[in-house]
């Protein structure tokens, strides 16, 4: 259920600062003025087949053209530049190799403990042959599904690339999901192979990855993974399984580096992303090969305004759709170099993303408002101490950003001289949906400002009609792009009903919902609210309330859960857990503790509840719905407003305020 997207807007910043792009930028930009996106604008409005079929045989490469551009005959399932055959694999890589581009650096990669490598694009053309051939040699086939579970390392990039040259989809699973998560995406995806790594390091630490996949694969729970791939990274002792393990250095020796890439439909199913939603189990997102080829493309293009000589950095997993579009896809489509680190600032090394920005000479640099808020609350003298004057370029992802957070990057990081790229978009849209194109859009301090060129983006009430200026409402997409999501696997009518049919146009059309409030000023400028459904954003990371809400419940002591976001000022949200044990059952001290490990082993550590109430009972209606929006409150400290006259015993209000 979405709450009223009007509440959030009490916390609108009235911020009036807006920052043109600066004239040494615009120089050199590709789309150096807002004449120019508006243009692009107008021409993507007046004959939107045009505009992307335009696109589509300019910017990939085709085995085969396609026929149509757009099928939207059986809406809300998009069919995409249809007959076409084309390979994502292909355009990162081989056509790269007939010119100067092929000796270019492609992926330049450094551990946490500092070790380092580095790949031409020949090299790591070569490197995923031989890793599709692997494959084969495993008996994976077109079509087949292949899980990773990775810590980022280049052969993180490489088995996505080797799956996408063979036509096998895959799917990726963060390294910080538990070995539960792990095995409920094996099982819903019924992936035939998982592709992990003995272990990796995060924070000083080694996870064990193989043996949360040895987990997850007991007792027979997945018995469609026929193989496990292991890369050896740590050189932790692992159990390698004779009839399923392979480590991955050894079956590479036996490959040649020539596999040609399939030729692939437009629309064959290219990988398969798991997100929270509100409701249920996390969805399978569904991206198929051309379409997102070309969002993912396009939209590194024009956003990050690239150049040959750039050394572009986003500093997102791989597990996460970021990582997918901006690490590996939407670079390597356009032959630029891209950075991969496994590691994140941390106590031993506070400085380590301004280290690595000095180091390579930076000149583009992608993070999440969260990484931005620590690094402001640690102080200035940190980054001061490095060079970054390689910078040319800022951008943002993942959270609303707050204007001093804003305005601390530019400052600080940008040496008041990068343009800020705030870009809004989510695992769904596959790319950027809303941001400012650096060299044409003034930007204002916490506003992702405009929709990219083709993107019909609006802000409407639940009837679907179009709010005032400043009015909060829902943000809403009203026509198919070539990045959309397909559809949820397995579950079309997830997929119909939670995205297109969610708000009811008077019209009839379908549009699509993000899960999203927001607000529109006087220049048509995006204001991102956040979520308005139980979707809570915890540094970036998307979770599920109700997700939360079963792990709980799936522990012997509780009865019930309800789990709510609290504004936090350095993780934008926080997670407050409200809980009933079961009767008979006294809270004692290690009750917190027990429950919040539980959460971590069925889910991972990110789903943590920062805070757990122990409570008799919950808010609920007459009908028996648990009424968050006074949690919401009482989690936030803040006064329970509007009706309460819905409640089943009023008793239990009085009781949480105590
Ligand atoms: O709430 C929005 C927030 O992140 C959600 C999407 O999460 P996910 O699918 O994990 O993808 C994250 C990376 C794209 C959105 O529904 N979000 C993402 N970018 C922004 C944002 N909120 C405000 N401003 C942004 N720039």
């Amino acid at each position: 259920m979405a709450s009223d997207p009007s509440i959030s807007i009490e916390s609108v910043l009235q911020e009036q600062r807006v920052f043109e792009p600066s004239p040494g930028f615009v120089k050199t930009s590709q789309i150096s003025s807002f004449t120019r996106y508006q243009e692009m604008v107008d021409s993507a409005k007046t004959d939107p087949n045009k505009f992307w079929g335009e696109a589509a045989l300019k910017e990939l490469h085709w085995f085969k053209s396609f026929e149509k551009v757009l099928d939207w005959s059986n809406p809300p399932f998009a069919k995409w530049f249809v007959g076409g055959k084309t390979n994502i694999s292909f355009n990162c890589l081989d056509r790269h190799l007939d010119g100067p581009t092929a000796d270019k650096t492609a992926l330049i990669w450094e551990g946490e403990p500092g070790d380092q490598k580095k790949y031409t694009y020949r090299e790591l053309h070569s490197e995923v042959c031989k890793v599709a051939n692997a494959l084969k040699s495993l008996g994976i086939t077109r079509g087949d599904l292949v899980a990773l579970y990775m810590p980022m390392v280049p052969e993180a990039a490489i088995a996505m690339l080797a799956c996408a040259r063979i036509g096998a989809p895959h799917s990726v699973v963060f390294g910080g999901f538990s070995s539960e998560a792990l095995r409920d995406r094996l099982v819903d995806g019924n992936a035939k192979a998982v592709i992990t790594a003995d272990g990796g390091f995060r924070k000083d630490k080694i996870i064990s990855l193989k043996t949360a996949v040895d987990n997850a694969l007991s007792e027979g729970s997945c018995p469609s993974v026929k193989s496990v791939l292991v890369v050896q990274r740590t050189g932790e002792k692992v159990q390698m399984n004779a009839e399923r393990d392979v480590w991955w250095h050894e079956i590479i020796k036996k490959q040649t580096s020539e596999c040609p890439a399939e030729q692939l439909d437009s629309e064959d199913t290219l990988f398969v992303l798991y997100t929270s939603g509100s409701t249920g189990k996390p969805k399978g997102v569904v991206h198929t090969t051309a379409g997102y080829n070309l969002w993912a493309h396009l939209t590194f293009k024009w956003i990050f305004d690239i150049r040959d000589d750039d050394i572009y950095w986003c500093t997102a997993d791989v597990g996460w759709i970021t990582g997918h579009s901006y690490i590996v896809y939407g670079p390597l489509s356009n032959g630029a170099t891209t950075v991969m680190y496994e590691g994140v600032p941390r106590p031993s090394n506070p400085g380590a993303f301004w280290d690595v920005i000095q180091k390579y000479k930076i000149s583009i640099f992608y993070t999440a408002p969260t990484a931005i808020r620590a690094f402001m609350k640690s102080g200035r003298e940190i980054p001061d101490q490095f060079d970054l004057s390689s910078l040319r370029l800022l951008g943002t992802v993942g959270e609303p950003i707050n204007p001093e957070a804003w305005v601390w990057y530019r400052e600080v990081i940008g040496g008041s001289n990068c343009p800020i790229v705030d870009t809004w978009w989510q695992t769904e849209t596959g790319g950027v949906m809303i941001s400012p194109l650096p060299g044409a859009t003034p930007t204002k301090p916490g506003s992702a400002t405009l929709p990219l060129p083709g993107i019909d983006a609006d802000v409407v009430d639940s009837n679907g009609n179009s709010v005032s200026t400043n009015e909060g409402g829902y943000l809403v997409i009203k026509s198919p792009w070539p990045g959309m999501m397909r559809t949820v696997h397995k579950n079309a009518k997830r997929f119909r009903e939670s995205y297109w049919e969610y708000l009811k146009p008077v019209d009839g059309n379908y549009i699509y919902f993000a899960g999203d409030g927001a607000r529109r000023d006087e220049d048509g400028y995006f204001w991102v609210m956040g979520r308005v459904d139980d979707v809570i954003n915890v540094s970036g990371h998307r979770l599920g309330t109700m997700e939360i809400e079963s792990a709980l419940v799936s522990h012997e002591l509780v009865s019930e859960a309800a789990v709510v976001g609290r504004p936090d000022d350095l993780k934008g949200e926080s997670i407050v857990a409200f809980v009933t044990l079961k009767s008979g059952i006294d809270p004692d001290e290690g009750s917190i503790d027990q429950l919040r490990a539980h959460v971590s082993r069925e889910i991972g550590p990110i789903a943590k509840p920062d805070e757990i109430k122990f409570t008799e009972s919950l808010p609920k209606t007459r009908s028996g719905k648990i009424m968050r929006r006074i949690l919401r409150a009482l989690a936030s400290g803040k006064e329970i407003s509007g009706d309460t006259s819905t409640l089943e015993d009023k008793s239990v209000l009085d009781n949480l305020r105590s």
